[in-house]
Parts: C-alpha cells; sequence; structure tokens
C-alpha cells in the first residue's frame, strides 16, 4: 500500500512518529511536514528532522508543487493527516490547495481516496466543529485524536499505540498495534 502521511503544526506530533513506526514495513510511506511542524517537533520531542524523515520511504517538500503528489494521477491508497491542526482542516473544508499537503489531500477527495484526519485542539470553536462537519460529508474520515481507556493504559505510548490502531483498522493494515475489546 502506497500512504501519505501529512505531519502539521498541532500539539502532538508523538502521534505522527508513532504512526510512521507502526507503518514501518506494512506500507510505502510518503511524507509531507509543514513549517509548523517542525517547531512543534523541536518543541516537544528529542528528535531531529532526519530523523523524524527517516520514518519515511520518500519525503516531499510541502512547497514544491512540481512533484506526483499534486496530480491525481500519481495513484497513492490513502492520506493520513496526524496530527492536523485547525488551519490544515478548515483549508481541506473549502477546497483551499496553498502547499503539497493541502494539495494531496484535495486530491484524496476528489478521486475519492481514503483521507483519515486527526484534528488535535481543545476546545473546538464553532467553526471548527462546522469545517470537521463539512470534511466528513465531503468524504473526510474525521478521528479526533482522543484515546480510548478501555484498555487501562499504562503509558503514553500505550494511547499513542490506540490511535495509530484506529488508523490502521481504516487503512485496512492488519495490526495488532493496540488491545481489543472483547
Ligand atoms: C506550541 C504550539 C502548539 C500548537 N498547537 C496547535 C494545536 O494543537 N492545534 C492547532 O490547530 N494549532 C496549533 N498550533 C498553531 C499552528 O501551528 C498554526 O495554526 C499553523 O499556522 C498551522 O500550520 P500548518 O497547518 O500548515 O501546520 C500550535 C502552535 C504552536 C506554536
Amino acid at each position: 500500500m502506497k500512504i501519505v502521511v501529512g505531519i502539521t503544526g498541532a500539539s502532538g506530533i508523538v502521534y505522527a512518529i508513532n504512526l510512521l513506526k507502526a507503518l514501518k514495513g506494512k506500507a510505502e510511506v510518503h511524507l509531507i511536514i509543514s513549517d509548523s511542524a517542525e517547531h512543534l517537533l523541536e518543541a516537544e520531542t528529542d528528535m531531529s528532522p532526519g530523523q523524524l524523515e527517516g520514518l519515511a520511504g520518500h519525503i516531499y517538500n510541502n512547497h514544491d508543487f512540481n512533484q506526483g503528489l499534486c496530480s491525481g494521477s500519481f495513484l497513492f491508497d490513502a492520506m493520513v493527516i496526524i496530527p492536523c491542526t485547525m488551519s490544515t482542516l478548515a483549508k481541506l473544508s473549502n477546497g483551499i490547495a496553498d502547499n503539497v499537503m493541502t494539495r494531496a489531500g484535495a486530491v484524496a477527495l476528489k478521486e475519492r481516496r481514503t483521507l483519515v484526519v486527526v484534528p488535535r485542539e481543545t476546545p473546538l470553536s464553532t467553526i471548527n466543529l462546522k469545517t470537521m462537519y463539512e470534511l466528513s460529508l465531503s468524504g473526510g474520515i474525521v478521528l479526533p485524536a482522543m484515546p480510548g481507556f478501555y484498555n487501562k493504559p499504562e503509558s503514553i505510548e500505550e494511547l499513542l499505540d490506540f490511535i495509530s490502531a484506529r488508523i490502521l483498522d481504516l487503512l485496512g493494515i492488519e495490526n495488532r498495534t493496540s488491545k481489543r475489546w472483547g
């Protein structure tokens, strides 16, 4: 499977790192990192940009539209934006494709491919809720960074695994990333 992963500048970049590790060996990963995400990487982790990029097979410049991802003719199976800022979410809901991330998201929507966004913001404004609703109507899947607690998680890693497992399930990738209920 060819999966596009977009990382934006919302808090919780560790969700993206966990997902990239979970996808290792299971999919061909094409990675886009927004400028703001690079700041969050520095603020919230000890990882360097090079180490983050090392978790993916293909890296894209978010400002260079002369790349395959920007065209519907470039075939990928699904795209996940994790974590997804309210800004990128609003752009996707309104058809604004001003960088490679939002263009790839627009391609996923127009080509009816799976698009999963993992928003991270709290509290949510009416505008945020409206954009999520509208993206959902357009075929996007809104999977908020809201891990469940029924497995009695004992570490942050287990909370991250919960979200990665739900995403892998949506992508149709067999996994035992997180314990299932029952
Ligand atoms: C420390 C920090 C934390 C942030 N956390 C969030 C967040 O959780 N959710 C969000 O929507 N924006 C958050 N932002 C704001 C975004 O980074 C900002 O809106 C940016 O323009 C988003 O650009 P992007 O979507 O291209 O990454 C945060 C910014 C900083 C500096």
